[in-house]
């Protein structure tokens, strides 16, 4: 490992999703089922190694809850990578990744590069969004698609390591 890449992360999606469960499963390896509504915005980092290459995660988990709105733009603004987390228990949750992604694309950097989580995939007997709707929709936008569980834990140290090969070379 020969230098430390900075990488700012942003979680972006509404309140309830579990932005916040699954940011502190990768960075903790801890899952609570009474975890709290974030006020703001809170940060974490976690350095990790991906194929010989050192990476500081800056991760930003901001609020889902309406009123921080106006606050978020400052989050996203110069992140490398923005985490689109919804609920796949909860279809209003996945057309308000289709709202970050629009103002991503009018307000964020085009360098900040997306991925959408489908969290809560512990819950898949209560699906109501379709692998294979959230799958076309990521295609379409060029993001990374995933279905995670800050629950059981699936898939979530495997989307934080994907985010490295999908970031422009620099
Ligand atoms: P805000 O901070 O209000 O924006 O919400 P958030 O997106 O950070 O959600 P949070 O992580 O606080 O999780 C909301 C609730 O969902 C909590 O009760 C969590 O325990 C629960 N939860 C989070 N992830 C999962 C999951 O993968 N499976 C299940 N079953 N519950 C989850
Ligand atoms: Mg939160």
């Amino acid at each position: 490992v020969s230098s430390i890449h900075d990488c700012k992360i942003v979680l972006l999606g509404d309140s309830g999703v579990g932005k916040s469960s699954l940011v502190l499963r990768f960075v903790n390896n801890t899952f609570s089922p009474w975890q709290e509504s974030t006020i703001g915005a809170s940060f974490l980092t976690k350095t990790i190694v991906v194929d010989d290459m050192a990476y500081k995660y800056q991760i930003w988990d901001t609020a889902g809850q309406e009123k921080y709105h106006t606050l978020i733009p400052m989050y996203y603004r110069d992140a490398s990578a923005a985490i689109i987390v919804y609920d796949i228990t909860k279809p209003e949750t996945f057309d308000a990744v289709k709202a970050w992604v629009k103002e991503l694309r009018t307000m964020g950097s085009p360098d900040t590069v997306v991925a959408i989580a489908g969290n809560k995939c512990d819950l898949a007997e209560n699906r109501a969004v379709a692998v294979e709707s959230a799958q076309a929709y990521a295609d379409e936008i060029g993001a990374l698609f995933i279905e995670t569980s800050a629950k059981t834990a699936e898939n979530v140290p495997e989307m934080f390591r994907r985010i490295p090969a999908m970031l422009p070379a620099s």
